[in-house]
Parts: C-alpha cells; sequence; structure tokens
C-alpha cells in the first residue's frame, strides 16, 4: 500500500475523540479513517498516568497493524500520559496529540482570566505543566475537573439536568471571577458546547481545538506527500473495546450518521478483534 493510501488512525477513551474525528472529515473528506473508543476503560481521567499510557500504546500497536499511516491522539488525557512515549518508540510514525488550548486562550483573552475544563490526569501531567509555563505567564487560569461530565456525554445526555448541573457547578464560580474564555481540555465537550453556551449566557468564549488538529494532521501529511488525492471519498471504520451498540446508538447523535461499529478486545495489554 502506498503511504497516502493509508488510513489515518485516530483514538480516544470513548466518544470524545469523535469531536476531532468530525473536525478531520470535515477537512479531509479523501481519508479513510479507523476510530477506536476506549470504552472498557472510559473515563481516562481519574486514572494513574502510567495506567492510560499502556492503554494507548495497545491502541497504537492495533491502529499501526491496521496500516495506519498517521496516529491522531484525539484525547488530552491520552496525550498527556503517553505522547512523548510513543513518538521515542515509534520514531517514524507521524503522532498528532492534543493539549489544553491555553495558548489562543491567552492570546485572545481581554479580562486576562481563563477557564481549563480538563481531566484530573491531564491537569497532572507534565504537558499541561509545560503549557502553562510557555503561554500563560500574563494571565489567570481557573481550573476545573467536572467531575462526571464525560460518563454523561457517554451516555449521550448532552442536554440533561444533571449535565447542565455539573457545567454550572463548574463555570459559575469562574464567571464571577471574570473569566472571558474557556478551554476545553478534554475532547468530550465539544458535545455540550450548547449547554456551556446557555450557562455562560455569551459571557465567555469557548474554544475547541478540533478544527486546529484537523489542520495539523493535513500539514502533517501534506508535508509526507501522505495525503489523498482529492475526489474520492473516504471510508469509515468505528471500533469499540466495550459495548459496540452503545457506540453505534450513540453515532446518529454525535456525528449525524448511523454506522457499524465493531468489537475490540484486550487480552493480555494487546487489542484483537477476535
Ligand atoms: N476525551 C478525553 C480527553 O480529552 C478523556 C476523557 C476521559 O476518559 O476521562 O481528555
Amino acid at each position: 500500500m502506498k503511504p497516502r493510501d493509508a488510513p489515518i488512525g485516530i483514538f480516544d477513551s470513548g466518544v470524545g475523540g469523535l469531536s476531532v474525528w468530525r473536525a478531520i472529515r470535515a477537512l479531509l473528506p479523501a481519508e479513510d479513517l479507523i476510530y477506536v473508543a476506549d470504552q472498557a476503560h472510559v473515563p481516562y481521567g481519574p486514572r494513574r498516568l502510567e495506567e492510560v499510557r499502556d492503554f494507548s500504546l495497545g491502541i497504537t500497536r492495533f491502529l499501526l497493524s491496521a496500516g495506519a499511516k498517521i496516529i491522531v491522539i484525539a484525547c488530552n488525557t491520552a496525550s498527556a500520559a503517553a505522547l512523548r512515549e510513543l513518538r521515542q518508540l515509534y520514531p517514524a510514525v507521524p503522532f498528532v496529540g492534543m493539549e489544553p488550548a491555553v495558548k489562543p486562550a491567552a492570546e485572545r483573552t481581554q479580562t486576562g482570566v481563563v477557564g481549563v475544563l480538563a481531566t484530573p490526569a491531564t491537569f497532572q501531567g507534565a504537558l499541561y505543566a509545560s503549557v502553562v509555563e510557555r503561554f500563560a505567564a500574563d494571565v489567570r487560569l481557573l481550573q476545573h475537573t467536572c467531575p462526571g461530565l464525560v460518563q454523561q456525554i457517554e451516555a449521550g445526555a448532552l442536554h440533561a439536568p444533571e449535565t447542565r448541573a455539573i457545567l454550572e457547578q463548574a463555570l459559575t464560580p469562574m464567571l464571577a471571577a471574570g473569566i472571558d474564555t474557556v478551554v476545553l481540555g478534554c475532547t468530550h465537550y465539544p458535545f455540550v458546547i450548547p449547554l456551556i453556551e446557555e450557562v455562560t449566557k455569551g459571557r465567555a468564549r469557548v474554544i475547541d481545538p478540533a478544527p486546529a488538529i484537523a489542520r495539523q494532521v493535513k500539514r502533517v501529511l501534506a508535508a509526507r506527500n501522505a495525503l489523498q488525492p482529492v475526489g474520492r471519498m473516504g471510508k469509515a471504520q468505528f471500533y469499540s473495546t466495550a459495548s459496540t451498540g452503545q457506540l453505534a446508538s450513540l453515532l446518529p447523535q454525535l456525528l449525524g450518521f448511523s454506522a457499524p461499529v465493531r468489537p475490540l478486545h484486550w487480552r493480555g495489554g494487546a487489542l484483537s478483534p477476535e
């Protein structure tokens, strides 16, 4: 297979990475995409970074065995846990990872106060510390882990009163402290942007990093001459390590179409379709 004919591999702990999937699909419609949702282990956020790193390694191996030409870690938590190590382990493979978009937030804030919503593991990682050190010297960052929000989104409860209550708890004190910008440091959260906007009532701009990640994927592939020729319709494959029915039932709500979901099983730290 020529590099350009190979698929793009994308993964997350669950449905969150679909917010990145949809940005990649919109920008690169000719590309074949393989998506892995590690729903056997969702949420990643409260877990130890070592544990999340091991899951990320297992999923990366699976995606490479499926021929992926690039791996998109569509998960801030997995990026915090594994991006550096994966690049060291597979120097020939391009990886695109995620970090909370503190840089654009720091550039745009007028009040100098920025809210960051992300998982506990993301806040603990060295990647976040480095982003804060490099870009947030002159801004005040208010952080919140939004306990339970990932599970609500995994359940498809995008408009539920409980989901709104979690967001109110996180955002109300931030608004009182003067935030004018909210960074979505977890790929699940773009799916509740309508609720976030209801809570913030236009007082804060929401930064979803997915379009920037898609542009980065395009740049990396273009530099390697590994983009599919335009005009073809890219295929999409979806895998879940838990209930394939659960993911399949959420795709219409999250992506606007139905698609089959195939099972993957964890065995001794490795993933297999059998
Ligand atoms: N979507 C993920 C992230 O971007 C992980 C959420 C979780 O599993 O806790 O951090």
